[in-house]
């Protein structure tokens, strides 16, 4: 029976799917990321890896793996963590686990993090918790409305396009985007209005991040991007950590460049602080607001990610094609 390795306890209907195959899974039994050594050891003779993105899937991986491997099914949307022509390089598929319910799990936390920046919810619960409160006052904690607002969405995805969904029809916002190409859909289901990058950064109050990391999109927001951007916006960032240069943010903060940011990703994660770039101070402004990276953690999203990879390691491993091939 084909072995699966498993380098982090989950969700459990995708492993269940995996059992009622008869497979042998075996999973890293503590709950944390795998030290490289051990998944070296684990992966030994497995027809399938289920990794983390906090696996560096690489070369060595493979080699160690050896040729029974035929997948990699990454428990994540992006899969920057996989060497793609390493795998190629040893006939392993790699698949990822787009789904609906991450979609809708990701567009409602970027949504979190815009209301909590445009209302100001943290300064407000710690105003509140601390006391602070004496009577309504006209001018406390002044916000600002996403209503008439424009939302720009900087990658017109699945993701992208939920994120738009809610700021047209939920919040009343304009839209304007840019991808590599344009997406007729997103044009004609919300009157999105498609721009060049740079002229989509003078215009965007709300600025909310979709693209995969890749060489491309490795600080595509840096000084240069900042220095076009509104004065009253705010970033939202729930893709990746390295799209955003997260130095070029710290200065665009402190010198007011920008209004504010939503941050659930980071350039050294998985630290949060990090002396490479610099962005120990970020944690002190109050118009910044961190999330460890849980833009997709929802039950729903969570479980509906362990099926997908399931049932891609099930389909490689039964000779068919792959239901969501990395590319
Ligand atoms: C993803 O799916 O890529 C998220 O970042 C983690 O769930």
């Amino acid at each position: 029976m084909p072995k699966i390795y498993v380098t982090r306890k989950f969700a459990d209907s995708g492993i269940k799917a995996l059992k009622a195959k008869g497979y042998r899974v075996e999973i890293y039994p503590e709950d944390q990321i795998i030290p490289r050594k051990t998944l070296l050891q684990k992966v030994k003779g497995a027809d399938a890896l289920l990794s983390l993105l906090t696996d560096r899937i690489d070369d060595e991986v493979f080699k160690a793996a050896g040729p029974k491997l035929k997948i990699v099914a990454n428990y994540a949307v992006g899969f920057d963590n996989v060497d793609l022509d390493a795998a190629k390089k040893h006939n392993v598929t790699v698949t990822n686990t787009p789904s609906d319910k991450v979609n809708e799990a990701v567009a409602e936390h970027t949504f979190a993090l815009m209301l909590s920046l445009a209302r100001r919810i943290p300064e407000a619960d710690a105003f509140a918790k601390a006391k602070k409160y004496t009577g309504w006052s006209p001018t406390l904690l002044i916000g600002t409305d996403l209503y008439g607002k424009t939302l720009g969405i900087i990658g017109a995805g699945r993701i992208g396009s939920a994120v738009a969904r809610r700021g047209v029809h939920g919040f009343g916002m304009k839209l304007v985007y840019t991808d590599m190409r344009q997406n007729v859909e997103m044009e004609r289901e919300f009157k999105a209005q498609f721009m060049t990058m740079e002229k989509l950064l003078q215009t965007a109050d709300f600025i909310s991040l979709h693209v995969p990391l890749l060489p491309s999109t490795r600080h595509l927001i840096s000084t240069a991007e900042f220095a076009l951007m509104k004065k009253t916006a705010f970033l939202v960032n729930t893709a990746r950590g390295p799209v955003v240069d997260e130095k070029a943010l710290l200065r665009a903060l402190k010198t007011k460049r920008i209004a504010g940011a939503g941050i659930d990703v980071f350039e050294c994660e998985p630290a949060i602080d990090c002396d490479v770039t610099d962005n120990l101070e970020l944690k002190s402004f109050p118009n910044v607001i961190l999330t460890p990276h849980i833009a997709s953690a929802t039950i729903e999203a969570r479980e509906a990610m362990s099926m997908v990879a399931a049932e891609n390691i099930i389909a490689v491993l039964e000779g068919k094609p792959p239901l969501n091939p990395a590319k």
